[in-house]
Formats: C-alpha cells, structure tokens, sequence
C-alpha cells in the first residue's frame, strides 16, 4: 500500500521526535529560557509510537529517524528503538542527535538497532562551541563521536549548519575533520523556523558560496549517497569522503519530498515549513482501530502542502526546530 499525498508524492519517511528537550540551547533552534515545553501527560507513550510506527509501517512506510530536540535525553530509548525496529516492514532506523550522550550510550544503541547516525556539530572550536549551544562542551560531542565510530555505527554524517558571521570560516576545517574521521559532511543553510531560527536567518548564507570555497581546496566530484535524502553530494577527489548541500532555500526540492514528522505529543507535521498538522494522540487516547487510524493517517496527508514558503514569508513557521527536530 502507497502512502501518496495530494501532489502524487509518496512518503515512505518519517522523522520521529522522541522529546521536545535538549541537554543543550543552540542559539537558532531554542530560546535560552525556552518555556513551552509538551506537557509530560501529552508524550506518547512507546506502546503508542509502537503503534503509530506499525501503521506507518502498514501504509508503506519503512524508513524511520528518531529525532529530538535530543532523543537521547528521552528516558529508555534504547527499548523504544528495539521494539521499533521490530515492527515489521521497517527496514531502516536512523538517529539525529547532538551525540554529547555516546560516550555512555552508543553500544546501547547501536544493539538496539540504530545503524546510521546524522550528528550537528557546527563548530571545531571549543569557545565557540559553548556560544553556539550556551554551555555546551565541544569534548563530550568528540567523544561520542569516537564512541560512535568504535561502536559500528554506518555512515556518520555530520550536519553543519552554516551562518555567516558566526562559523563560516570553519567550512574548511570541518571537511578536514570529516576526512580524517571517515564521515560524511553535510552543509545545511538556516531556516527561519520558530522566534530562534527567524533571528538566526540574520545570518543566513546561501550554501552556493561555500561550495565555490571548498572547490578551491579540494576537487569536488559529482556522486550520490544512499539514503541521502534532499543533499547534493559531491566526493572529495582522492578520498571516500562525500560532502552534502542542503539547500532548503536556495535551491528547494519540495517536489521530491518523500516525509511527514511526528512530534512527541503525537502530532503529525505535514511539512517542515508550514503548520498543516493533525493531533494523533487524542484519537489514539480514544480507542481508534487499527483501520480507522491507518484512516486518519491518509486523511492527514491529504493537507500536505506543496512547498514551505520560507522565500515569500520567512515569518511564517511559529513551531521551533526542537519540536520536530528538523
Ligand atoms: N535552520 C536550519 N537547521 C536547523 N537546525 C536546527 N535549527 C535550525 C535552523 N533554524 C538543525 C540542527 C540539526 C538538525 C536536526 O536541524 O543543526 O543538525
Ligand atoms: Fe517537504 Fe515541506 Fe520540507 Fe518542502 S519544506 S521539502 S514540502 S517538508
């Protein structure tokens, strides 16, 4: 069964918010007194997302990434995970994450059946680091990091998001990194999502001048990554490296959109740059059969819109990054 929306696009990918908490404040994503966290009653419970996953699952779904604020804040995730990639039909299970809980947590993890990691790190620098994050410590992300390559995970991809002013000068360095490491490097440009992604837009760069940086420093060939998703990859000549863009602004690929969101509370986001949502949980709370939430999941995806509108009205996203974890 085909999960097709109105525009002929199937989803065949969601991104799961396990919680709306982070263990650090990143400056574009969060307020630094960020105060309207879900209610603790309004999270789902596992039985619950086992159960959306399922019919997720049923319609045709079989990718899922588990996503924050930082899923690894939310308590017993390595259970979730197993019996998330239980659910038959799902056959990939990825992580975002700020990687500061690997050190502790990422053989756990990895045995529970998370496989490929995407970690934000947007800054080499220990000071700036802790600016960027407001208290974060550079060292606990490198260290999850090492754990997470020793513990197998398969690729990690780091996501950099790129603001002028505040990091750009880093662009090089990071692909340095990845290269010794073995990971992948993806660019993001900034969105104006929610009060903190509108004040970060201020630092807004369009990612087409990075890529003419780098291509002074290292020959940058055209190739693809699996499971890529909406990344223009490019693969450092002479290494296994791929480097990715992510270009939500300057070079949009709604047209080729193949995800919804779910936050934590159990409301379905129809697209990262708008509101269109439906609230799952209270139907869930209510009794709804299998059939009849496999129903409402193709009710819901009938008010996918065809393209965020960041361009025309930058202003228009009020919900913040952490309550879908991008
Ligand atoms: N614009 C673009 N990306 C953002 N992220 C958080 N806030 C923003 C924003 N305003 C990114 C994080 C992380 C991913 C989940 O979303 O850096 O890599
Ligand atoms: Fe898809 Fe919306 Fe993102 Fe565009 S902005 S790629 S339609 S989720």
């Amino acid at each position: 069964m085909a999960w097709t929306d109105p525009f002929g696009r199937q989803i065949d990918y969601v991104r799961l918010s396990v919680t709306d908490k982070c263990n650090i404040r990143c400056f574009y994503c969060m307020p630094e007194r960020h105060n309207s966290f879900i209610t603790p009653s309004h999270y789902l419970t596992f039985d619950e997302i086992e159960r959306v996953v399922a019919a997720f699952s049923d319609l045709g779904v079989s990718r899922i990434r588990l996503t924050g604020g930082e899923p690894l804040v939310r308590k017993g995730l390595p259970d979730l995970i197993s019996r998330l990639s239980a659910v038959p039909g799902i056959q990939d299970l990825s992580m975002s994450t700020n990687a500061m809980l690997l050190g502790k947590l990422a053989d756990t993890v990895f045995k529970a059946g998370v496989s490929r990691l995407n970690v934000s790190l947007d800054t080499l620098k220990a000071s700036r680091f802790s600016e960027i994050s407001r208290g974060g410590k550079l060292d606990d992300v490198l260290t999850g990091l090492a754990s997470a390559k020793q513990a197998g995970f398969e690729p990690i991809k780091i996501n950099m998001l790129v603001m002028k002013g505040i990091n750009d000068d880093e662009v090089v360095d990071l692909a340095s990194f990845c290269i010794a490491n073995g990971f992948a490097l993806r660019f993001i440009e900034t969105m104006p999502m929610g009060a903190s992604g509108q004040e970060a837009y201020g630092h807004y760069l369009d990612l087409s001048v990075i890529r003419d940086r780098l291509s002074e420093r290292f020959d940058l060939v055209p190739s693809v990554m699996a499971g890529g998703g909406p990344a223009r990859y490019f693969r450092v000549n002479g290494t296994e490296t791929n480097i990715g863009f992510i270009t939500p602004l300057s070079q949009h690929f709604c047209a080729t959109c193949n995800r919804v969101r779910m936050s934590a509370d159990g409301t379905l986001h129809l697209c990262l740059g708008n509101s269109h949502n439906m609230a799952l949980r209270p139907h869930l709370r209510d009794g709804i059969s299998d059939s009849g939430l496999r129903d409402l999941l193709i009710e819901a995806l009938a008010l996918k819109p065809w393209q965020h509108n960041f361009e025309d009205r930058p202003d228009h996203v009020t919900r913040s990054m952490a309550t879908t974890g991008g």
